[in-house]
């Protein structure tokens, strides 16, 4: 009988410090987040200094609640897997380190992962894969679309070639005086409002799978800013349902399009913008007509950066025989094609 595997995972690439255990790679022990959202509320965004300040702070607990919560001690781990990155370097600097330490400590193998690749695996805690199939990872510094064949192997077939679907939310957010982060509550807007506004949509080259929001950002912006000029009043939740349509046309036209060209068997969707609720049903409602293919859309608390993603891709690395030696470093500009 083979013997269960069981990561503990670690994720402090922006402003959640989690750690999680999982066993063999689908199945969520325990799932820790320390949410850092109120402290950076008050500057409108992630305060990178304040972030690590509060990694530092939260690391060891963490990993204590985790083992606690879990009734587990050091001895049950396998393997410790950490995000390496992209990020916030001095976010991922604390939870690379804390890793190293405890890898260390403990004598554990240590394996350094892909945030992103950690948001596309946390579909894999809902749902097995099967390949090939296709991700759209939505956050707030990513929006891409990646191939998978088989397990660990990434290929991105599209990108922003400005801002995330994230940022431009956020973004968007700010211009209409909404808190910090402001996806969720340019959601909600969009729920009560009408797309009465007239908003670009950048499908860019014909057979293109890149993206581009800065350009309805901007429009956005320049609608409330000639409206407030003119003394005319904009529904701030008109303009929010208009935006939210754009986006979510482009994100579910160029899906629709790459699962027809690619064959993929799944469309897991991943990254923080996942949680929204028009997003979610759209891709629904257009995968309701394609039959063949399988739709995966993770529950919100894993949508949201979290350690169970993180343990779940550090398994399957794990058992591909990767290893990260003590000289890994937090590395912000990490390709997902080449991390595996
Ligand atoms: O994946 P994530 O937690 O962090 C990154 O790795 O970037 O994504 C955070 C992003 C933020 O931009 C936030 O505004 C957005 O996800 N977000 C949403 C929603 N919930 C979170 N965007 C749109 N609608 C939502 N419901
Ligand atoms: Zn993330």
């Amino acid at each position: 009988m083979n013997k269960d595997i069981y990561v503990l995972g670690m994720e402090t690439s922006c402003d959640e410090t989690a750690v999680a255990i999982i066993k063999n790679g689908t199945e969520i022990v325990t799932n820790i987040v320390a949410s850092q959202i109120e402290s950076h509320k008050r500057f409108g965004g992630v305060v990178p200094e304040i972030a690590s300040r509060h990694h530092v702070e939260q690391i060891t607990l963490v990993i204590e609640e985790a083992l606690q919560e879990a009734e587990m001690t050091m001895n049950d781990i396998d393997c410790i897997a950490v995000t390496e990155g992209p990020g916030l370097v001095g976010a991922l600097l604390i939870g690379v380190n804390a890793a190293k330490a405890l890898a260390f400590a403990h004598n554990k193998p240590l394996i350094g992962v892909h945030h992103i690749a950690g948001h596309i695996y946390a579909n894999r805690l809902v749902k097995e894969m099967s390949f090939p199939l296709l991700s759209l990872v939505v956050s707030g510094g990513h929006t891409e679309l990646v191939l998978m064949k088989e397990h660990g192997k990434f290929e991105v077939i599209g990108e922003t070639r400005d801002d995330a679907a994230g940022e431009a939310y956020d973004k968007v957010a700010r211009t209409l005086d909404l808190p910090y982060p402001g996806g969720p509550h340019i959601d909600r807007l969009a729920h009560i409002g009408e797309p009465t506004i007239d908003l670009p949509r950048a499908w860019l080259e014909e057979g293109s799978y890149d993206f581009s929001f800065s350009g309805l950002k901007s429009a956005v912006i320049n609608t409330l800013h000639n409206a407030k000029q003119k003394g005319n009043v904009i529904e701030p939740e008109n303009l929010a349902a208009s935006f939210q349509q754009s986006v979510i046309d482009v994100l579910v036209t160029k899906t629709l399009n790459a699962t027809k060209e690619f064959n993929v068997k799944q469309v897991l969707l991943a990254g923080g913008v996942a949680a929204n609720k028009g997003l979610r049903s759209e891709l629904e409602r257009a995968f309701k007509q394609v039959e063949e293919v399988e739709l995966v859309i993770p529950p919100l608390a894993l949508c949201t950066d979290n350690a169970a993603m993180i343990g779940a891709v550090g398994t399957i690395l794990f058992e591909n025989g990767k290893r990260s030696d003590y000289s890994m470093n937090a590395n912000p500009g990490l390709d997902i094609e080449q991390n595996n």
